[in-house]
């Protein structure tokens, strides 16, 4: 299947700026292109029925305490609020209380004032367990939203700040139903990393308090799945100012099994990162990025990229609780994956590491700057859409303008070599089984 046939899928569509252009041919630039003051990724909003078994089953699968809530014991009759944080990683679980109770009370008692019981039922409806909104800390959230709508943002929120003058929340249309939100924080003595928000009070330590860990520590890149990339890279690009960071093909990846092709913006500091991608036609199985947007009821987040400081930790104690409550994982590669994988990153990881990927089922790329150690779980929910990428990111390390030793976001890539490298050992291991059945016959 050729490169034109491919695109013909949105990514030519007219006017637009945008134009894929593979791999191979893709320089990267980082032409500091934000039209406003972008700070990092502030926390993840799921929308779900019921916000207090979705929040502990995230909590006790990925080791991540749930430390603030803001529910009908905080004196929030509108909705259920749980925030799990783990590092940086904030993943905030929100459910509709009653409307009826809700609307007794004669001001509003939301903590997060965008929340809308209609909406709410609404999502969860047409889309079952899914993020709602990817929020980025910014320095002006007022700033963040005039800026983006005159740019061409449809408005979802206008700002509105929240509690003592300590914050401002304000949000556009990301794609789908999802929302971009931005959050900035206007009171210096407001203690922005603890408190989160407004209207959210700590979770009490009471003897029955899990003060889990596995270490997750942020999230690396949110990605989500349209059903034409050429619109929805422009819409996005335009209204932030956001660069593109790497994009690939379906033949890029080396087999036309993939469906996908994939475009991944960034921030200036490149610390957000929000890839996107869209089905491709014509391949022998059905893309899986089209299975999603049938089963989602169109665009959505694909899955969330957390960071670990120890991936095999990490694994290790997932691991434990999938069949308890927590969550799987993707069948792991053949033992033909893990035999390439000594040619293929023998220098940056040890026997032992390699050994250890095998029993974990990690999944190992590299581009020309470092090595990702990646895996996914399977679908979080009921439907085969949201899933979970775990990941670690080895190498370049390098020092920001304080002098600070950092690693360069996106070190490894993300992933697209191990769609070409998995096919390869997965027909490499059918051959093993092939001649064992003709010598066993
Ligand atoms: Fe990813």
């Amino acid at each position: 299947m050729g490169t034109e046939a491919m695109l013909t899928n949105g990514s030519t569509a007219a006017g637009s700026t945008f134009k894929l252009v593979g791999f191979k041919n893709f320089t990267r630039v980082n032409p500091m292109s934000d039209k406003f003051s972008v700070k990092r990724f502030h926390h993840v909003e799921f929308w779900c029925s019921d916000a207090t078994n979705t929040a502990r089953r995230f909590s006790w699968g990925l080791g991540m305490p749930i430390v603030l809530k803001s529910d009908l014991s905080t004196g929030n009759a509108t909705h259920a609020s749980y925030l799990l944080r783990s590092g940086q990683l904030n993943f905030l679980f929100t459910a509709p209380y009653s409307p009826s109770i809700s609307t007794n009370t004669s001001t509003s008692t939301a903590s997060i004032p965008t929340f809308s019981h209609t909406d709410c039922r609404n999502f969860t409806a047409s889309h079952g367990l899914a993020v709602r909104s990817i929020a980025i800390e910014v320095e002006d959230a007022e700033i963040a939203f005039s800026v983006s709508v005159s740019h061409g943002a449809k408005p979802s929120t206008s700002p509105i700040t929240l509690g003592n003058n300590d914050a401002v929340l304000s949000e556009v249309k990301l794609y789908g139903d999802v929302v971009l939100r931005y959050i900035s924080y206007k009171n210096p003595n407001y203690d922005a990393l603890s408190s989160f928000l407004p209207g959210f009070e700590p979770v009490e330590k009471t003897s029955t308090f899990l003060d889990l860990d596995y270490g997750i520590r942020r999230l690396d890149h949110a990605v989500g799945n349209v059903p034409e990339l050429a619109p929805a890279v422009d819409y996005v690009k335009s209204f932030t100012g956001f660069h593109e960071f790497a994009e690939f093909t379906a033949e890029d990846v080396g087999t036309s099994e993939s469906g996908l092709n994939s475009v991944v913006l960034a921030c200036n500091s490149e610390m957000v990162l929000l890839p996107m991608n869209e089905p491709v036609y014509g391949t022998k199985r059905k893309s899986q990025i089209q299975t999603y947007l049938e089963h989602n009821e169109g665009a959505g987040v694909q899955h969330l990229a957390l960071a670990s400081e120890d991936i095999f930790r990490s694994l290790r104690e997932m691991r434990k609780r999938s069949g308890v409550g927590g969550f799987e994982f993707m069948p792991s590669p053949p033992p033909t994956y893990y035999r390439n994988l000594k040619k293929r990153a023998g220098d940056v990881l040890s026997d032992e590491q390699i050994k250890e990927c095998e029993e974990l089922g990690i999944l190992v790329d590299r581009d020309d700057q470092g090595t990702l150690l990646q895996i996914f779980t399977k679908p979080v929910g009921d439907r085969p859409t949201i899933f979970i990428e775990i990941i670690q990111r080895v190498g370049c390390m390098m020092k920001d303008d304080d002098g600070k030793v950092q690693q360069k976001a996106g070190c490894g890539g993300f992933g697209k070599g191990n769609f070409s490298e998995l096919f390869k050992s997965i027909e490499e291991y059918e051959k093993t089984l092939e001649s064992r059945s003709s010598s066993t016959t």
